[in-house]
């Protein structure tokens, strides 16, 4: 199979940053095989909690997946290599930890469905989107 570097848009979720866990979760990425090639630390108001979960609006879980991923600091990442998005997802694990395969960070880290430590982009062109609402291109830096 021809491999194809890519970027994806990674979340190291409240849960996580209050447990001082993002060290730990940053060693899986980048064991993983993933270069974290952008990072900063901050708190989503409801506003752009709300903007950057758009798609979900309408779902049973979105007002309270608002409220928790506003709750406290987040990690935004923006993680590159091979097949990153497929990878990344790979790396995660399951959305819900229960599903999770074993040595998956929300295996070994989730807490529930909702507070399960990270987000990853699910398509390609999903990653740009993302990526784009919380970066510019002078802070990435691959
Ligand atoms: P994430 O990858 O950040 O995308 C949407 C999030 O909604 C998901 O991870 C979960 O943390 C959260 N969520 C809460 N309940 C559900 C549910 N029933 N199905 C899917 N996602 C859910």
């Amino acid at each position: 199979m021809r491999m194809t570097i890519e970027r994806t848009l990674s979340i190291i979720k409240p849960d996580a940053t209050r447990r001082n866990i993002t060290g730990a979760i940053n060693h899986r990425l980048e064991r993983g095989g993933l270069r974290i090639i952008a990072q900063k630390r901050i708190q989503l108001s409801q506003g752009q909690a709300e903007r950057f979960y758009e798609v979900h609006a309408g779902r049973p879980f979105y007002r309270d997946l608002v409220a928790f991923m506003s709750s406290g600091p987040i990690l935004v990442q923006v993680l590159e290599g091979e097949n990153a998005v497929v990878l990344n997802r790979e790396i995660m694990g399951a959305t819900d930890p229960v599903n999770a395969a074993p040595g998956t960070i929300r295996k070994d880290f989730a807490e529930s469905i909702e507070a399960n430590s990270v987000h990853g982009s699910d398509s390609p062109e999903n990653a740009e989107e993302e990526i784009a609402f919380f970066f510019s291109t002078i802070e990435i830096c691959p």
